[in-house]
């Protein structure tokens, strides 16, 4: 981890010299944020009121920052390969998280001749990992297992036949992630697997020893049939979509080794000891949550869009979208009282390809989209090309924020780009398992730091449960021959009775 400082101008980050301000081997650069010197003095006033730093500490040292569910998110703690001690309700959980680090340790090494891996889980036991393996699969020169690691979430079985086409189910196991072990689509696409290994006439034996779980509730999956050892646990201070540190991750040990994955753990880490120890004015995640909430209070920004330049940091916005909008996308805060302003929209996707999309509404429509650029030094690619591409795609990076920045004037407004369009610039000297981790970890704390300013609780999702709840009878009135007349409202009946007929 390394914080410097020598060179940037502490009290203006937009002006700071680029490269000065990096953590975990990640640099910000705040120089198209267009946020002035006094615009920047008030912001680090606000977290100053709002008592910032001390409210990070919380964070990092166990406090109940999860303030409605009432316990600590300890997400931090499953990336101390230290093992400092932390305590939950007077026990240390270090040892049980470093018996997980054991376990997942000795299976990456007692796994041979697997072809094909499936991760079945969803939301934040999805994300992450799919993330994560994606994106690891373009670095050079790493190990690789070589299976085919497939990731099924969806409850629409469209998904899972795509993966069930391909896989060779005598040498396949299988992974059902599931904090809870009750989520509705995890669990149909687990007994949809049990029933394709049957008619793939596996005995029950080998069934059993293809089936692993990652989960909170070892319970449930012990009553779903998975065999003890095959369960790693995880814990309630972790929440779903901040759970990739823990057996979560497993994907990323089993195919890329269990070293890769101590790298991303201590990416991560290394962001968080910048997070803890760093003065405001330098604080990468900090600066980030400033910014855009400066853009949100100053231009009323609804959206912002995340552009990785880098292809296979492609499902970034999907992981980011459950990140920042199920952590703050909330009309209440911590003292229970109504909000008009928490997260902003999320989109975005890999560049150049977004140039080609929605470009056209970030210079030239009405509103001010603010802009996380995402850039990679190094080529992924061993093409003989790769220098050559890769050249035109920071290219096109540097020119689009560039263009954003400064806009042109043009006689006929229909030709004339207003400019003065936020952005950052993050660069990555590689995507390796070390960038990746720091580069999550800084959009973790970037989350919590958003929340802060906008007084939220980033850690529970209960705006998540209706639409699930109201899911369970019309399943049911679905399954039903005879039409629905009841029960349900006559547009939903309606709608219902056109699927029947
Ligand atoms: O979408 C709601 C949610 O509870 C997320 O918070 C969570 O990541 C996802 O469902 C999956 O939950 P589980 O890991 O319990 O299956």
């Amino acid at each position: 981890m390394s914080t410097k400082s020598a060179q940037s101008d502490s009290a203006n980050p937009s002006k700071a010299v680029f490269g000065s301000l990096q953590a975990a081997g990640l640099t910000l650069d705040l120089a198209y944020q267009g946020i002035s010197q006094p615009e920047w003095a008030s912001l680090f006033t606000k977290a100053d009121q709002i008592g910032l730093k001390g409210q990070i500490t919380e964070l990092l040292t166990g406090g109940l920052v999860n303030t409605s569910e009432h316990r600590p998110a300890l997400h931090t703690t499953l990336r101390d390969l230290n093992k400092n001690p932390m305590l939950y309700k007077g026990n240390d959980v270090m040892p049980a998280i470093a018996e997980v680090w054991q376990r997942m340790e000795g299976l990456c090494n007692k796994w041979v001749g697997v072809t094909d891996l499936i991760h079945i889980g969803i939301g934040g036991s999805d994300f992450g990992p799919r993330l994560a393996v994606q994106a690891l699969a373009h670095s050079a020169n790493k190990p690789n297992r070589g299976m085919r690691v497939h990731f099924a979430a969806n409850v629409d079985s469209a998904e899972l036949s795509h993966i069930l086409e391909r896989a060779q189910a005598n040498s396949t196991k299988v992974l059902i992630v599931s904090k809870s072990f009750s989520t509705s689509e995890t669990m149909m696409n687990a007994k949809t697997i049990i029933n394709w290994f049957k008619a793939k006439n596996l005995t029950s034996s080998q069934i059993q020893n293809s089936l692993f779980a990652v989960t909170c509730n070892v319970k449930a999956a012990e009553s779903f049939g998975i065999q003890a050892d095959n369960i790693f646990p995880f814990w309630d201070w972790v929440g779903g979509r901040f759970s990739v540190w823990s057996a979560v991750g497993l994907p990323i040990a089993l195919q890329y080794g269990f070293e890769t994955f101590k790298q991303f753990l201590s990416g991560a880490n290394a962001m968080d000891q910048h997070f803890a120890s760093t003065p405001i004015s330098h604080n990468l995640p900090v600066l980030l949550a400033l910014a855009l909430y400066h853009q949100q209070t100053k231009h009323h920004s609804k959206a912002y869009a995340v552009l990785p330049y880098a292809h296979a940091l492609e499902l970034l916005p999907f992981w980011l979208q459950q990140l920042d909008m199920e952590s703050n996308g909330k009309s209440t805060d911590r003292q229970g009282k109504y909000v008009k302003t928490s997260s902003p929209i999320v989109f975005g996707s890999a560049g150049t390809n977004a140039q080609h999309s929605y470009f056209q509404l970030l210079h030239q429509g009405p509103e001010i989209i603010p802009v996380d650029f995402i850039m990679v030094k190094e080529a992924m690619s061993s093409l003989p090309e790769a220098k050559e591409h890769h050249n035109a795609l920071l290219a096109n990076c540097l020119a689009q924020a560039q263009a954003l920045a400064h806009g042109k004037e043009s006689s006929d407004p229909n030709l004339s780009y207003a400019g003065k369009r936020p952005s950052n610039l993050i660069a990555l000297p590689k995507l390796d398992a070390y960038h990746l981790g720091a580069l999550l970890a800084l959009y973790e704390h970037r989350a919590f730091s958003l929340g802060a300013l906008w007084n939220l609780n980033p850690f529970d999702q209960p705006g998540v449960e209706l639409g699930k709840v109201l899911a369970r009878p019309i399943e049911e009135a679905l399954k039903g021959s005879q039409p629905n007349d009841e029960g349900f409202d006559s547009i939903t009946s309606a709608r219902i009775n056109y699927l029947k007929q």
